[in-house]
């Protein structure tokens, strides 16, 4: 029987999975075979499609004549299909559900290719098992973070009012957009799980089921963030002692009536002992001990346990030179390497410090060969222009996905899994910013791709979103995005120095805002110059974390990277780039380009008013605005600041204040 598609909520925009995207497929004839939830998905897809194109669609009928056939000749767990044109017909072959979910949109992303010429047969498989989107959603709004902790879309798509939305038709929505970009695991609410968060796991497991069963339909397994205290808090004992029999038993159990509930519960997600959390360390016990504790308790049913790196000190003293924020998960976790249980994943910031615009990738990743490794990005832009900004950040994940940590294997394919922090919410555009769905999109098909070229993947993202759309429209919006992580990197902190953002929201320019700060991030700017020492002869050590070449690269001012260069070094204004400009001159210069960047981006954008509808093309228009006032800020504290330091005036003698 074929599932019916989610109806599109009134008001909210279908991204890129709007009807005209369907028309070469929905025009056409197409059979289906084989039997399973996710083939009956599929086949209401195409029913539609065909509803509203003219097209037919049979199932299990003899293949004559069709143009297109979806087959599925197995029921494994693969995700895998494969994909060929020959004697005017497409074939797309899976042995599992999953295969032929993503295999159909394959074809819808092929448009009207998919029917043309001849194609080989090739064979698509998901580089990366787990591609997942966690969503920092409260289930209650928090007094300080609200209902989204780091959210710029409105409120969370599954809870309102401290609980599950009573009408999910917009999750089942959400699901099939993001099974369209290859997405196939959620965790519903937030790293930071406070009280009524906690309560998920057990007397409120029902709302997690009933998700659960909207996102079922398109593949998508449905995780859990749970508190390390639950047994505490949730069960009444004195103790989480992960080495406990009672904690161990109340875990047991807890997990048993999930799996009741919920019988493909994917497991759980935790932050322990990190940033004030709750975590084995309380009890004298490990990383390993804890996250294997949680392991157990998910193993029989097939259930993971992914485990956040993101532990360091956040009380450190400013006066203390010595202590290296970017060290921490290196040195808590590197000796627990072989530690991990099988089915316990350890979740890695791509970077050693928090998602800024600019940071080396974690030494972490590529140095524990024998544990299961998952790289988090953040798709929510905390420090990337809060969806205000246009900030696609598609090229800044390749470049980390295409980095080899010891010169060989890059770390797309050292890894498990891809995991973003979410940018969607109950926003009519989904991401607040129209066009920071691209992000959501770039995701999800670099994390089934690492190698993917990131521009190419725009494209497909504009030719789904914008069916039809004139080569203008094409060009214009690949000149607004290409180049727009560059932009925003440009107008703020430079050379990967990272924060100099207003503490607490994290939005707009401060260049001393966590200078003395217990959180650890500094930039030590004084008269002479600026940067962090991290290298190993006479600083904080960090650089001999890496393997070669990288160690030695990072070591030496001489070899760094010119973007990384304030991230491992302290240098005097003057010092030489590669690029044959001092550091402040770079300054300078970087900022008004930003800024200028900006202007020609928005105008850019105003250009193309007629070509996008309306509401979409007015609501980039007043983030443009906002856009370049606050470049203009960033530009301008950021210049006078390293004028009245330095004393050096513009060689080009523009306004410095
Ligand atoms: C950042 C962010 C927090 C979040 C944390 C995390 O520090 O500001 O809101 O909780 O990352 O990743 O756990």
């Amino acid at each position: 029987m074929p599932l019916p598609v989610p109806v599109l909520p009134e008001g909210v925009d279908p991204a890129w999975l709007p009807p005209e995207a369907f028309r070469p497929l929905g025009s056409r004839r197409t059979l289906i075979r084989g039997s399973g939830p996710l083939v009956d998905t599929v086949h209401g897809e195409v029913a539609e499609a065909c509803a509203r194109f003219g097209g037919s669609v049979e199932r299990d009928a003899s293949p004559e004549p069709c143009d297109l056939v979806l087959e599925l000749s197995g029921a494994d767990a693969s995700e895998a299909f494969t994909s060929e044109r020959a004697d005017g017909r497409t074939t797309v072959r899976a042995t599992g559900g999953a295969g032929l979910l993503y295999g159909f949109f394959h074809v819808v992303r092929l448009g009207e290719a998919a029917f043309q010429g001849e194609r080989p047969r090739q064979t698509h498989r998901p580089t990366l098992a787990q591609r997942m989107l966690d969503h920092w959603d409260n289930v209650a709004v928090h007094p300080v973070m609200g209902q989204v902790e780091r959210g710029y879309s409105g409120g969370s798509l599954f809870w309102r009012d401290g609980r599950a939305r009573g009408d999910l038709e917009r999750v089942r929505v959400y699901g099939r957009l993001l099974a369209a970009c290859g997405i196939n695991a959620v965790a519903v609410n937030n790293v930071n799980v406070h009280e009524t968060e906690a309560r998920l796991l057990t007397e409120r497991i029902g709302d997690v089921a009933r998700i659960a069963d909207a996102l079922r339909p398109y593949g998508i397994s449905t995780h859990l963030s749970v508190t390390f205290a639950a047994p505490i808090v949730l069960g009444g004992l004195d103790t989480a002692d992960p080495l406990d029999a009672r904690v161990r038993r109340w875990w047991e159990r807890a997990t048993a009536e999930v799996y009741e509930a919920i019988p493909d519960f994917g497991g759980y997600l935790v932050k322990a002992d990190s940033e004030g959390r709750p975590g084995p360390f309380a009890y004298g016990r490990s990383h390993a001990d804890g996250a294997n504790m949680l392991a157990a308790a998910l193993e029989p049913y097939g259930g993971t346990v992914r485990w956040r790196a993101f532990v360091y000190d956040h009380r450190q003293d400013w006066r203390d030179r010595s202590t290296d924020r970017a060290r921490a998960a290196y040195d808590h976790f590197v000796p627990l390497d072989g530690e991990f249980a099988e089915n316990a994943v350890l979740q890695v910031k791509h970077g050693p410090m928090d998602f800024q615009v600019r940071e080396p990738v974690s030494p972490l990743i590529g140095a524990m060969p024998n544990t299961r490794l998952a790289v988090e990005v953040q798709a929510t832009q905390e420090y990337t222009g809060q969806q205000r900004h246009v900030c696609w950040l598609g090229p800044m994940w390749s470049e980390a996905l295409r980095f080899r940590p010891e010169g060989t294997t890059r770390v797309g394919d050292l890894a498990d899994g891809l995991v973003a922090v979410s940018n969607a919410g109950a926003d009519p555009f989904w991401t607040g910013h129209p066009l920071a769905q691209a992000n959501l999109y770039t995701f999800g098909r670099l994390a089934w791709e690492p190698d993917a070229d990131p521009r190419a993947v725009l494209d497909d993202w504009i030719r789904l979103t914008f069916p039809d759309a004139p080569e203008r429209l094409v060009g214009g919006l690949h000149a607004v995005l290409d180049g727009s992580w560059r932009t925003y990197e440009k107008y703020t902190a430079p050379l990967g120095v990272g924060f100099m953002v207003q503490p607490g929201h994290h939005y707009g320019p401060s260049v001393d805002g966590y200078e003395y700060s217990p959180w650890g991030t500094y930039h030590f700017a004084d008269r002479d110059g600026v940067g962090v020492d991290r290298s190993a002869a006479t600083g904080t050590g960090y650089a001999a974390q890496y393997a070669k070449p990288w160690a030695e690269v990072y070591e030496s001012p001489s070899s760094c990277p010119d973007e990384l260069l304030l991230f491992f070094h302290h240098v005097v204004y003057g010092h030489m780039l590669h690029s044959g400009k001092t550091v402040i001159q770079h300054i300078y210069d970087t900022h008004f380009e930003g800024v200028e960047e900006v202007a020609a981006a928005r105008e850019v954008w105003a250009s193309l008013d007629g070509l996008v509808d309306p509401a979409r093309h007015a609501r980039v228009a007043e983030r443009f605005e906002e856009q370049l006032r606050s470049a203009r800020e960033w530009r301008d504290q950021i210049n006078s600041y390293f004028f009245r330091k330095s004393g050096v005036p513009d060689e080009r003698g523009r306004t410095l204040y």
